[in-house]
């Protein structure tokens, strides 16, 4: 497959995708008059295509556009919605507490079933609520720098946090640079982040070595690049070098959540150990969440500059802290995490999830090499995603020098015009408790004939 063979491919599906959906055009084109980037959120406008689809509603594992086509979304909103759309439980949780009152400043007895839950899935003692997995980063962060005195942020290339400000860098020849498209916002990152490539222990030791990092945020597999597993050893050795230089080690799980009940963090096999874990998007099934845990180190070090006895009598409390906000551990957002983990997110539907993930992940793999294309199909717990490298990459840069936006976009929009919603950016698909064996088919048997149609026009 050359260059402008995809190209042509591309430019047919393309006009396949705007004949197909003149509403969604329209109402794309009325927003442009509206909005910054024509749609409520900039990315939006990213979807392959040029405009993105008018969503009319959305019910398990399946999307219906305004032009009148269902989908099969193995995108989920990009994990937001991987308890499934309009899951029944948390519809009726949260209705129910809409119904008796949202936010009210006030815990109420769901938050006690849902901060034992927590502990029991992912292990942290600790927990507190914020509004988004950014926000839960952005506290973790604060947590970090007040219990060590120190200020830098590690992450990985080709991480992605959340708007996180210490984690918008990236390496380009070995050199710390702003991600793109990001300004540093008058934040002086040459002394706040530091960034080393993922699966590579000497950097790492190296980068720690002076004993000035606060905090390594990481994710267990990285997700927001492609794909990209640790290595055997890797994550023991970074819990051993972060221990070695009193660093704190986070593990953001709003993604790697897929692999499990617990997530990978969850795993006692993997004995992780985390002093900080983040979470977000799935758990609060379409509420927004942010969660972090922290561990009873943490904890301790942390009382001992913010108390954590009530009031005192005579003493004026100050409610500051540096994070947190309004409407985080709201009522509401509380009813949704208990519904998501009681009914929905269960071990069981971990169990189906990934027997499906597997399913399809195997028969891509055997079309792919029947098929003789490069390409490797990897997969983590409930999320497979289709990578356009030779072999599994060990890092972001060298999944950077495999990425082909005319394929990835070919991929995309020929499953959008045949039915199928996969995640922009990269090629994520994500099974829901309600994806069946029935919609793995359908992405199975047209990835099949996109693969069969680029290995004739390759061959010819
Ligand atoms: C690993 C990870 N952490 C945090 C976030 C931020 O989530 P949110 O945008 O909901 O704050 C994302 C978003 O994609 C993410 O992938």
């Amino acid at each position: 497959m050359t260059a402008p063979q995809a190209q042509a491919l591309l430019e047919r599906e393309e006009r396949h995708y705007r004949e197909r959906h003149p509403r969604s055009r329209a109402s794309f084109a009325e927003g442009e008059e509206h909005y910054l980037y024509g749609a409520p959120m900039h990315w939006m406008r990213r979807w392959a295509g040029g405009f993105p689809l008018c969503a009319a509603r959305a019910s398990g594992a399946h999307l219906w556009c305004l032009d009148g086509f269902e989908y099969v979304d193995f995108c989920l909103g990009d994990t937001g919605a991987m308890a499934g759309h309009a899951a029944p439980a948390v519809t009726a949780a949260v209705g129910r507490q809409l119904a008796q009152g949202a936010t009210m400043m006030l815990p109420t007895e769901d938050a006690r079933w849902v901060g034992a839950e927590l502990v029991r899935r992912f292990g942290l003692p600790y927990w507190g609520f914020t509004t988004s997995a950014s926000d839960a980063n952005r506290a973790a962060i604060r947590i970090a720098r007040l219990i060590t005195g120190r200020e830098v942020i590690l992450v990985f290339n080709g991480c992605y946090h959340g708007s996180v400000e210490e984690a918008h860098v990236g390496l380009a020849a070995g050199h710390m640079v702003m991600r793109s498209g990001v300004h540093p916002n008058a934040v002086d990152h040459a002394r706040v982040s530091r960034v080393v490539e993922f699966n590579d222990p000497a950097a790492l030791e190296a980068a720690l070595a002076p004993g000035d990092v606060a905090l390594v945020l990481a994710e267990p597999c990285m997700t927001n690049y492609g794909l990209i597993e640790a290595e055997p050893g890797f994550l023991a050795e970074l819990r051993e070098l972060t221990r070695r230089t009193d660093t704190l080690l986070l593990y953001d799980e709003t993604h790697t959540w897929s692999a499990g009940p617990g997530g990978y963090t969850g795993r006692e096999a993997l004995a992780l150990d985390p002093d900080i874990f983040t979470i977000g998007k799935a758990i609060g099934g379409g509420i927004p969440v942010g969660l972090y845990g922290v561990s009873q180190g943490v904890a301790e070090r942390l009382w001992e500059h913010a108390p954590r006895e009530s009031v005192r009598p005579g003493v004026r409390q100050s409610s500051h802290l540096g994070f947190g906000g309004t409407l985080a551990g709201s009522a509401v957002q509380v009813a949704a995490v208990r519904a998501v983990l009681s009914e929905v997110l269960t071990a069981a539907s971990f169990a189906h999830m990934i027997s499906l993930a597997t399913d399809l992940a195997t028969r891509c793999r055997s079309i792919v090499a029947r098929c003789r294309l490069p390409w490797v199909i990897a997969q983590s717990g409930a999320r497979v995603e289709t990578l356009l490298a030779p072999s599994p990459p060990r890092n972001a840069s060298q999944l950077a020098r495999t990425r082909d936006g005319a394929l990835e976009g070919l991929l995309h929009l020929y499953m959008l015009n045949r039915g199928v919603l996969i995640t922009p950016f990269h090629s994520m698909l994500l099974m829901c408790p309600a994806t069946t064996a029935a919609d793995v088919e359908r992405y199975v048997s047209l990835f099949q004939g996109l693969c069969e149609e680029l290995s004739s026009s390759a061959a010819g």
